[in-house]
């Protein structure tokens, strides 16, 4: 453990990685969604330190920022481990482009949504498919949306169980044991973007913003999330 990291974060990432173990015995085809952002860079190095059978995607949107996509050279490099990239469907995204254009999703939140379908949420079902449990970097501290997130539920709307490892993590935490082990990041996160989605979609904030003001900006603060997590899950049932 490195010294650098006090007593409780240490103990925090010795429980993480008792528990992802514990999910990956339980869930041998577990799947990581990782959006290559802090939590999930910290989660990856958890999962590929330990030699989890968890595989790792990441949805690959079309709009993502070079930043974040150099990221999976780097996992390759540091790790040895390929991330799957889930690409959209061509044809679809180019009838709504075609219709739309490229960047409808700043006229209306319905636009947006309908962008965001398309390029993630549908890829997404698509990773899912087959599989028994998913997880994902989310933390309660990252949105008001988030505050009552569980560590696990059963997610109704992909139908299959969900992991939150880091539920109860805060971002100093999460940034304590990325500098401690030297855990690769985007480099976008010291430019003042805590949270990264897609680039047209994602802006720096200004000091003392809340963590997700920089994304989808324009919209009003509920309707902020693209519809990978729509909480009507269900209660807290996991395999014994
Ligand atoms: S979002 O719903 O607003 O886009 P956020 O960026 O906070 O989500 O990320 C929360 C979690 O959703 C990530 O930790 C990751 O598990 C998943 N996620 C978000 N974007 C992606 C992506 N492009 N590919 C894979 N997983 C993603
Ligand atoms: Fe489209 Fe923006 Fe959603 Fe990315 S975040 S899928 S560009 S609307």
């Amino acid at each position: 453990m490195p010294t650098s990291l006090n007593t409780a974060t240490g103990e925090q990432w010795l429980l993480l990685q008792e528990r992802l173990a514990d999910i990956s015995a339980k869930y041998p085809d577990a799947v990581f969604a990782s959006s290559l952002g802090v939590e999930d860079m910290l989660l990856a190095h958890a999962i590929f330190t330990a030699g989890l059978p968890i595989e790792v995607f990441t949805l690959d949107t079309g709009r993502l920022h070079d930043q974040t996509l150099s990221l999976v050279a780097r996992i390759q490099a540091c790790y040895g481990v390929t991330v799957n990239m889930v690409q959209p469907d061509a044809a679809a995204v180019k009838r709504h482009v075609d219709e739309y254009g490229a960047f409808a999703f700043y006229e209306s939140t319905d636009l947006r949504k309908a962008c965001c379908n398309l390029r993630k949420v549908e890829p997404l079902r698509r990773a899912l498919q087959g599989r028994s449990a998913w997880l994902t970097g989310q933390r309660r501290e990252q949105s008001m949306t988030r505050v009552d997130l569980a560590e696990t539920e059963f997610d109704r709307i992909f139908g299959l169980q969900k992991f939150n490892p880091l539920t109860n993590w805060t971002l100093k935490q999460v940034w304590d044991v990325v500098h401690a082990w030297k855990i690769p990041y985007n480099p976008l996160h010291d430019q003042g973007y805590p949270s990264i989605g897609c680039e047209p979609c994602t802006r720096a904030i200004r000091p003392n913003e809340d963590i997700r003001a920089g994304r989808w900006w324009w919209e009003q603060k509920l309707s902020r999330e693209c519809g990978l997590h729509v909480s009507r899950s269900g209660p807290q049932i996991e395999r014994s």
